[in-house]
């Protein structure tokens, strides 16, 4: 299955359950003080998880573009070095503005992976929010674990702390608890001498996470309090180029047909061959991956220069 096929399976799948499909906003942000780059899908939409303002469409789904290289999401340093963290991405995202909650969230996930995408439901794991005793006291998400347990065996339930189960865009904005999903490429020898649940958010290049599942509840104020928003919303991203490499029956996004292109042009350009030494290859796969950081930023009318978000730009450029 080609990206395109597989981008658009998504698009179809959620319009079929009545979402609007909305274009990608900007990744240069220019509205929001907290924020210098997209760096989510769900940035776009947080006037309406706020309660700020009412969307027209109670749900969405898109795909959106996303630059991680700042502030509290920054992948920069992994480019190149792993085989799938990028700093600009493409996040599949489905919304609920006050509408469905972690039910309908969880059960689309499982049936868009398992049924359409027909991907190996024992080489998925997902997690959920072990709840915090610190200053933000949370409870375990106790919903999603049981929502979970009805469709995955309980050796394939993964429990988080904060960092990796609950989700913050910023320093301050909305956020809530959130389940990832995680998929395990090693080979059966592989999967039967460790198993995947031990390698789960272990930086382990064949198991990877590609989709996280937000159940958007609080805000994060300046002065660091949560405070409950007037409803509950859910927020979804999954990683294209991961779920690429998934589908694609790759290990690397740089395996994709995504990337593979312009892999061999920089070969061309450079008349040096990937795949036949580390170092080189991991300066082959930054520069693939900048390349498309700067490109897609200069498309979204962002120059590099010496300030501001345009100064990040040419940090990657001369990177
Ligand atoms: N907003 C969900 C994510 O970025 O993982």
């Amino acid at each position: 299955m080609t990206s395109q096929q597989i981008r658009a399976q998504f698009l179809d799948f959620f319009k079929g359950k009545n979402h609007k499909i909305v274009p990608s906003a900007p990744m240069v942000i220019k509205d929001d003080p907290t924020l210098m780059f997209t760096n989510a899908g769900m940035n776009q939409f947080k006037e309406f998880f706020l309660g700020n303002t009412q969307s027209k469409a109670k749900r969405i789904a898109d795909t959106q573009k996303c630059l991680r290289v700042s502030g509290k999401h920054n992948d920069l340093e992994e480019v190149g070095k792993d085989t799938y963290h990028h700093t600009m991405f493409e996040m599949l995202g489905n919304w609920s503005f006050g509408d469905y909650f972690k039910k309908e969230a969880i059960a689309w996930a499982w049936e868009l992976l398992t049924e359409v995408y027909k991907m190996d439901k024992e080489s998925l794991y997902v997690s959920v929010f072990e709840g915090s005793d610190d200053a933000d006291n949370l409870e375990m998400d106790k919903e999603a674990y049981d929502l979970w347990n009805a469709i995955v065996p309980k050796d394939r339930i993964i429990m988080g702390d904060k960092k990796d189960n609950f989700w913050e865009m910023g320093d301050q904005g909305p956020c809530g608890p959130c389940s990832e999903i995680h998929v395990d490429l090693r080979s059966d020898e592989e999967k039967a001498k460790i198993p995947g649940a031990s390698l789960v958010n272990q930086d382990h290049p064949e198991v990877v996470e590609i989709w996280n599942l937000v159940f958007i509840q609080y805000n994060r104020k300046a002065d660091g309090s949560l405070e409950n928003l007037p409803e509950k919303h859910v927020d979804t991203g999954m990683g294209f180029e991961r779920l690429c490499m998934a589908l694609q029956g790759v290990k690397s996004n740089y395996d994709t047909d995504i990337f593979k292109p312009l892999i061999r042009e920089i070969e061309v350009i450079t008349g040096q061959k990937y795949g036949q030494d580390e170092k080189t290859d991991v300066a082959i796969r930054v520069v693939a991956d900048h390349v498309s950081a700067v490109s897609f930023s200069i498309d979204d009318g962002k120059l590099h220069s010496n300030t501001g978000a345009g100064y990040v730009i040419r940090r990657i450029l001369r990177r």
